[in-house]
């Protein structure tokens, strides 16, 4: 018993450090890596990049888990996803997308169309009904912060947020549920939802 509790300890004591040492990690990861592109703590610096902070943790992970399995297979996935994810354990994913969903979520950018973004708002709160456009505001949540593996979009890039809608709807990042709902939209319609979610 008391040999079994020693060994207990010793365990305990030899995790603490490597626990604290893989907490640690992901920081460095993002500071080092991620944030040549993603902007200082995944905040965003270009609209080529989307922004990780606040996104949700469980999205993030499957994303990672599909640039690194070659599933998400846009252009952009391609070029620049794939080699930063390939080699990740799923450990390292969890811990950045865990990292990386516990920052603060920056507030999008004010629009100057301030018709376009009334128009984006009414697609995404109600859908277009007669062409099979879906209400977002569905999965998306009302405020469009998501849910576990459905993404947060507000606050976005408009640029990106465009898209990631069309590349769903041509079948290069493959994802069925957004396939399906993506199929009816049009280019002015997905630009018009793109500009209201990156104002939010
Ligand atoms: C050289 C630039 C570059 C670096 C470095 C980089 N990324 Fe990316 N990342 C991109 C691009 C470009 C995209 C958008 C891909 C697309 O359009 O499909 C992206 C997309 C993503 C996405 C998908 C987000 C979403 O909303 O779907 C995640 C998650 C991600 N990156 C995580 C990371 C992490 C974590 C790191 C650091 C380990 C990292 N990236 C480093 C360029 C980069
Ligand atoms: C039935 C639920 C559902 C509905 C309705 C829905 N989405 Fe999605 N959406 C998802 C899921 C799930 C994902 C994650 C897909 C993946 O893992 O690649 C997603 C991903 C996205 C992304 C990618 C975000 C990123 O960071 O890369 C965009 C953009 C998007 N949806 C826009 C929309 C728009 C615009 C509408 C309305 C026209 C809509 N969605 C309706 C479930 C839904």
């Amino acid at each position: 018993m008391k040999c079994r509790l020693i060994a207990l300890g010793l365990l305990v004591f030899l995790a603490a450090p490597a626990a604290m040492a893989a907490e640690k990690r992901p920081v460095e990861t993002v500071k080092t890596v991620c944030s040549k592109c993603h902007g200082p703590d995944g905040r965003g610096v270009s609209e080529l990049f989307p922004r990780l902070a606040g996104q949700q943790a469980a999205y993030l992970e499957r994303q990672l888990k599909a640039f690194r399995g070659r599933d998400r297979g846009d252009t952009h996935a391609r070029s620049y996803m794939w080699g930063v994810a390939g080699a990740m354990s799923d450990a390292a994913i969890h811990g950045l997308a865990t990292y990386l969903g516990s920052r603060p979520a920056p507030k999008g950018e004010p629009s100057a169309d301030s018709a376009l973004v009334a128009r984006g708002k009414e697609i995404f709160e109600k859908g277009v009904a007669e062409r099979g456009v879906p209400i977002c505001a569905e999965c998306h949540g009302a405020a469009a912060t998501g849910m576990e593996e459905i993404p947060r979009l507000a606050g976005q890039y408009r640029d990106y947020l465009y898209r990631q809608i069309r590349e769903f709807r041509g079948l290069l990042r493959r994802n069925d549920v957004m396939h399906d709902q993506t199929k009816a939209i049009s280019d002015e319609e997905a630009l018009a939802v793109a500009e209201y979610l990156s104002t939010l």
